[in-house]
């Protein structure tokens, strides 16, 4: 037998089964965003190499182990884009979206890095994400942190979050505090692993990202990045916290927390879990007031923040939170005896004609009443419209209510759709 084909390792098929959480979940975060009246921006998948290299760091794991990079045939470096924050700045310096003005975008759509997969981390990868752009104050960031708030309590999982919030402070600032930060890792140099042995050398900071134990435990004393902020940062900060105390947005401080992507400065957040295993990090973004003019483009302050969906989808599976999901069929029309068939078709069809939200499946394939109610079941459907050749001679209709007390009736098939109607309204 020929060798089947498989997908790439860490690339997921969205199987019809599980296409419908998937389709809810994108719908209801639309809803969400238009809520506060962002719009949306698509970017292509692929990129200069250059794009990300000058964004997101050339010392960070992503650029350096973790992209999809490949020569172009004319020989241009791209690259499947890791992230969209980048695409974004560079999309909107290219089309004068950002200089001296205000935006707020929202995006959904593949990423792709080249990580070890496991659950909740895959190598293509789906991130709902919002930037805005022109705006200074700590207003936006409560704004942008209150809109990822939102989600949590729409999709019911707000007790199962916490977020997590720091302030990297200005480039000045950053600059002392990793003076003081590597001073401290020099003296203990012995307890490092080779990987904050090489972060030491290159971006310190992220040492501080480190999962190492042994790490971890060398750093447990380490200065903390809040008593370096520069006034106007350190300002900022209290400005965003006693927002958010205000909206009644509950946080905690963690001084560790330092991002793996080289653009931020001032505000960084995560939103965190334990529901989803190792993968903990479900949402996480910041402020990155430097990005657009690293890129070309004129000093203009920005704050965003990006979700991984394969890990919300988790966790409203785990959570057993699903129960919104819109069942894929509504009404299922059987054809029972011959000749019915077109009968069965026509009345679907005069069915939509009617309701373009009603989801309607017209049994195809014959077979006796045992199978065709064997199809209805499978399908779902709470209403089941019998139609055999009585109905026909009569141009009615049986329906039956699945999972329920409500007797079956047979009626006029032009009362159908008030009946069908009048069920799912209650
Ligand atoms: P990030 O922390 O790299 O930030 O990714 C954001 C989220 O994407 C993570 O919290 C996680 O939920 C999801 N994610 C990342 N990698 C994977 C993976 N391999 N598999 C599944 N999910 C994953 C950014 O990407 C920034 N662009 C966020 C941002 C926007 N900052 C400002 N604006």
């Amino acid at each position: 037998m020929t060798k089947q084909i498989q997908a790439v390792r860490g690339m997921n098929d969205c199987l019809p089964n599980d296409s419908g959480i998937w389709q809810w979940v994108e719908n209801t975060i639309r809803q969400v965003v238009a809520g506060y009246g962002y719009q949306e921006l698509r970017t292509p998948v692929v990129e200069s190499t250059d794009l990300f290299k000058r964004s997101i760091g050339e010392v960070t794991d992503i650029v350096e182990k973790e992209m999809y990079t490949f020569a172009d045939r004319n020989g241009d470096s791209l690259t499947l884009r890791p992230e969209n924050t980048a695409c974004c700045v560079r999309a909107g310096n290219e089309h004068g979206l950002l200089y001296n003005q205000q935006q707020r975008i929202w995006y959904m759509g593949p990423m792709f890095r080249h990580e070890r997969p496991q659950k909740g981390r895959y190598r293509q990868f789906h991130q709902f994400g919002i930037e805005t752009f022109g705006i200074e104050g700590p207003d936006i960031d409560a704004e942008v942190i209150m809109l990822s708030a939102r989600l949590w309590k729409v999709f019911g999982i707000a007790e199962h979050v916490t977020l997590e919030l720091n302030s990297l402070g200005s480039n000045q600032a950053r600059a002392n505090y990793r003076d003081a930060l590597v001073g401290y890792l020099l003296e203990r140099k012995e307890c490092l692993d080779e990987d904050s042995l090489r972060r030491l050398e290159s971006n310190p900071l992220r040492v501080l990202d480190s999962k190492n134990p042994q790490v971890q435990e060398a750093i447990k004393d380490a200065p903390s990045l809040m008593d370096y902020l520069d006034d106007e940062s350190k300002h900022h900060f209290e400005g965003l916290c006693s927002k958010l105390e205000s909206l009644g947005i509950k946080y905690t401080i963690n001084p560790r927390l330092v991002r793996g992507l080289d653009y931020y400065n001032r505000t960084v957040f995560e939103w965190v879990t334990d529901s989803l295993g190792a993968q903990g990090t479900l949402c996480a973004g910041g402020r990155y007031d430097g990005l657009v003019e690293q890129l070309g483009g004129k000093s203009t302050p920005a704050v965003g923040f990006a979700m991984g969906i394969e890990r919300l989808v988790l966790m409203l599976q785990t959570l057993e939170l699903t129960s919104q999901v819109p069942k894929p069929v509504d009404v299922y029309v059987t054809a029972l005896g011959e000749s019915t068939e077109l009968y069965a078709m026509t009345l679907s069809e005069e069915l939509r004609d009617i309701s373009s939200t009603l989801r309607i499946q017209t049994h195809c394939g014959g077979g006796n009443m045992k199978k065709q109610m064997k199809r209805a079941d499978k399908s779902g459907a709470p209403v089941v419209v019998l139609l055999g050749e009585n109905e026909m001679q009569q141009q009615t209709a049986t329906v039956k209510f699945m999972g329920g007390d409500k007797a079956q009736q047979t009626i006029p098939k032009s009362e159908l759709t008030n009946i069908i109607n009048e069920y799912f309204e209650h």
